[in-house]
């Protein structure tokens, strides 16, 4: 989370790049989250998730979602953290 916290506060990106749909379904088995995209990219900080260079396609997978989605939501007291508040059936 450190990487994540460091990489945020250097910048103060111009949001203009490329844009995503407002929200994506991103697909579980155990029941799909439904990701907000235009809420979380509002601060405009794009490499939070998405990292050096520009913005595009990502795929996280069950483990480096977890690390970054409830990382980030445990670290600001704020965003679900409980199984059922994201996979949803
Ligand atoms: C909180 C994390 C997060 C932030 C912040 C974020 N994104 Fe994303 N972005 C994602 C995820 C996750 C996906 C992949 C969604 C999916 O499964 O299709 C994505 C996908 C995208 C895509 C690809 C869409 C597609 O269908 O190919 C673009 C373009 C994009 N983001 C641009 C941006 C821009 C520009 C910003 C900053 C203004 C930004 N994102 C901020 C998480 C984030
Ligand atoms: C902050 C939201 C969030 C929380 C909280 C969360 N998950 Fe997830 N989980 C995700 C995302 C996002 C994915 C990745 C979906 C993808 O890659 O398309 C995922 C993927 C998974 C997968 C893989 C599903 C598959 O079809 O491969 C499992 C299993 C899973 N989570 C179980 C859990 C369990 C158990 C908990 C509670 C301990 C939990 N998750 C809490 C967001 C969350
Ligand atoms: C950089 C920090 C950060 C990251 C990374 C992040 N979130 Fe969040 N998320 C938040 C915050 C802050 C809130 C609370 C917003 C509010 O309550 O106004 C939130 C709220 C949410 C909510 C509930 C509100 C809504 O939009 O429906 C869901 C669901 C959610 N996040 C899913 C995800 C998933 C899935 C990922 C990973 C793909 C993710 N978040 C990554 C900061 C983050």
């Amino acid at each position: 989370m450190k990487k994540l916290i460091v990489a945020a506060a250097m910048v103060a990106f111009a949001a203009s790049t490329a844009l995503a749909a407002d929200t994506v379904v991103m697909k579980a088995k155990n029941g799909n989250v439904t990701f907000n995209h235009k809420e979380h990219s509002a601060a405009g900080d794009c490499k939070a998730c998405h990292g050096e260079g520009t913005p595009g396609k990502l795929t996280l997978g069950k483990d480096a979602a977890h690390k970054l989605c409830k990382g980030c939501h445990e670290t600001k007291k704020a965003g679900p953290t409980k199984c059922g508040d994201c996979h949803k059936k």
